[in-house]
């Protein structure tokens, strides 16, 4: 499938420890900035459908907010159960103070 990338918002928008929902087509999309890097998951827990925009961030990742499984942002994956399945990841780049994300 062919990618591209698409422009989400200003570097200024999203802090360091903030997270910044993001949607595009059917895609629910979550970033967050972790100690000034940016990493994009989708944003609906594999376990259960809680929006994950609306768990804690930390330093291990962002924490779901009904059963508390702590997804690692950069690889996806779940370091605690409830959940199992990872959560897909995007690609991201910062050109000129502007956050893009690849998608598909
Ligand atoms: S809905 Fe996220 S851990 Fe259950």
């Amino acid at each position: 499938m062919l990618s591209k990338w698409v422009k989400v918002c200003a570097t200024s928008e999203l802090k360091k420890g903030e997270m910044l929902d993001f949607d595009y087509d059917d895609k629910k999309i979550l970033l967050a900035n972790i100690n000034g890097k940016v990493y994009a998951t989708d944003r609906i827990c594999t376990h259960a459908e809680a929006d994950l925009s609306t768990g804690i961030l930390n330093e291990e990742g962002v924490t779901c907010p009904l059963h508390l499984s702590t997804f690692n942002l950069e690889t996806g994956m779940p370091q605690n159960l409830p959940a199992e399945v990872p959560l897909k990841t995007y690609n991201v780049k910062i050109e000129q103070n502007e956050i893009y994300l690849e998608v598909e």
